[in-house]
C-alpha cells in the first residue's frame, strides 16, 4: 500500500494505491454519506459497498452531462444530504467527474472521495482535481478544479474490466513513462505478459509510480498554466481520432502519440531509435489501430484548438524517451511533419 498526496492550497488530497476496497470506512468522515456509481460497477461490486444509499447512473460517457448532475442533485435533496455530507464515488473516470463536479456545486459545495475502478481512472482522472461534464461533444465544457480526500484505487478490481477499457488505460499509463520516466517504460516493456495477465503486484507498482509522476506534476501547475500541458502528449491529434476516427480514447490517445513522436522525431530531437521503440511497445499490446482521417480533417479540427494562439499552438513534444517539452508550432510545420511520418500508423 502506498499513500501519495497531493497537496494544494492548504488542501491535502491522498491517494491510496494497493488500498482494498473492503476497507473503505476506514477513510470515511464521521458524516452522512451517498454512494455514486454506474450500473456496471453496482452490479459487480455493489454487494461489498457499505450501507449508504447508493445512485447509479447509466455506465459510459452519454451520461457526463448537465442533465445527470440535476438528476443526481435531486435524489441527493430527497435523501436530505446537506453540506455536512459527503459524496463516494465508486466507479471509472465518468462516475469520478460527475461526482466530483457534483459534489463541487451541490449545496456550494461538500467533500468527497472516489474508490477508483478502472484503469484510465486510476493513472489518470481521478489523480489532479479536474471535475466536469460535456456540453453536446465538447468534452468537460463545465467543469472545476477540486481535490477529493482520497482516492483508493484498488488494483484487483481492474480484473473485471473489459479488456479494451484496460488497454485503454493502459495507454495512459504508457504516457506517464513516455513523458517523464524512461525507466517505468522499460519496466513496462519487461513486464508485459504480467500486465496483460493483470498481475496485481505488477499493476499496483506501475499505478502507484505513474500516480506519483501526474501527482508531482499537479502539485506544481493544479491549473494548467505550464507543467501540466506535457499530460497532453498525444491529445492533439488523439482527440482528432477519438471523435472523427470512433475509437477509444487510450487506443486514440496510443496513435497520437506516435504522431507526436514523429514529429519530435523530423523537428530533430527524438532520435528514431527512441521513435522505433515507441511504435513498437504500443503495437506489442495492440493499441495502435487504423483510422482513415485525411489529413485535411485533421488540419481543420487542429486548427480551432483552443491551445491555439495566432498562427501557432502549444504542442508537446519530446526532447527523448522520458523528458517532455511544450513548443509553439505553427498548424503548417505541424502539418508538414504529419506528411512525413503518417505511415507509421
Ligand atoms: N478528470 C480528469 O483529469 C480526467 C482525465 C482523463 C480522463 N477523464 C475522463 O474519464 C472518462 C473515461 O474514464 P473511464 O475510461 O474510466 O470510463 P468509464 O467510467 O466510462 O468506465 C469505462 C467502462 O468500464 C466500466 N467499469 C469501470 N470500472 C469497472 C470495473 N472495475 N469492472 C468492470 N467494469 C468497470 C464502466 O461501467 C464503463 O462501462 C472520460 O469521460 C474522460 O473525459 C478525466
Amino acid at each position: 500500500l502506498e499513500r501519495i498526496s497531493i497537496n494544494t492550497n492548504n488542501h491535502t488530497s491522498d491517494i491510496y494505491v494497493g488500498e482494498s476496497r473492503t476497507n473503505i470506512l476506514n477513510y470515511m468522515p464521521d458524516k452522512k454519506a451517498v454512494i455514486i456509481t454506474d450500473d456496471n460497477v453496482r452490479k459487480i461490486y455493489g454487494d461489498e459497498f457499505p450501507s449508504f444509499p447508493v445512485f447509479s447512473i447509466t455506465p459510459g460517457e452519454g451520461s457526463k452531462n448537465l442533465k445527470t448532475i440535476e438528476m443526481l442533485a435531486g435524489r441527493l435533496l430527497e435523501t436530505g444530504l446537506d453540506r455536512s455530507g459527503f459524496i463516494l464515488a465508486v466507479g471509472g473516470g465518468v462516475v469520478c467527474d460527475i461526482a466530483g463536479f457534483l459534489a463541487s456545486v451541490y449545496m456550494r459545495g461538500l467533500p468527497f472521495g472516489f474508490i477508483s475502478s478502472s484503469l484510465l481512472s486510476q493513472v489518470d482522472a481521478s489523480v489532479g482535481g479536474k471535475n466536469g461534464v460535456n456540453i453536446g461533444l465538447i468534452k468537460n465544457a463545465i467543469g472545476n478544479f477540486n481535490q477529493p480526500e482520497f482516492v483508493i484505487c484498488d488494483p484487483s478490481m481492474l480484473n473485471s474490466l473489459p479488456e479494451d477499457e484496460y488497454l485503454s488505460g493502459l495507454a495512459e499509463l504508457i504516457k506517464m513513462g513516455v513523458i517523464m520516466d524512461s525507466n517505468l517504460l522499460d519496466d513496462i516493456e519487461n513486464n508485459r505478459e504480467a500486465i496483460l495477465r493483470r498481475d496485481t503486484l505488477i499493476l499496483e507498482s506501475l499505478v502507484s509510480r505513474s500516480v506519483r509522476l501526474k501527482a508531482s506534476v499537479v502539485t506544481e501547475d493544479e491549473r494548467e498554466s505550464g507543467l501540466r500541458m506535457i499530460l497532453n502528449f498525444g491529445h492533439t491529434f488523439g482527440h482528432v481520432i477519438e471523435t472523427a476516427g470512433d475509437q477509444k480514447h487510450g487506443f486514440a490517445v496510443a496513435s497520437g502519440m506516435v504522431i507526436a513522436a514523429g514529429i519530435s522525431e523530423q523537428e530533430g530531437l527524438l532520435s528514431v531509435k527512441e521513435l522505433t521503440q515507441l511504435v513498437e511497445l504500443l503495437k506489442s499490446f495492440d493499441l495502435l489501430k487504423k483510422h482513415h482521417i485525411p489529413a485535411a480533417r485533421f488540419s481543420e479540427i487542429i486548427a480551432k484548438d483552443k491551445k491555439k494562439r495566432g498562427d501557432e499552438i502549444s504542442f508537446v513534444l519530446l526532447e527523448g524517451t522520458g523528458k517532455a517539452v511544450v513548443r509553439n508550432l505553427s498548424v503548417d510545420n505541424l502539418m508538414k511533419d504529419y506528411n512525413m511520418i503518417y505511415h507509421l500508423l
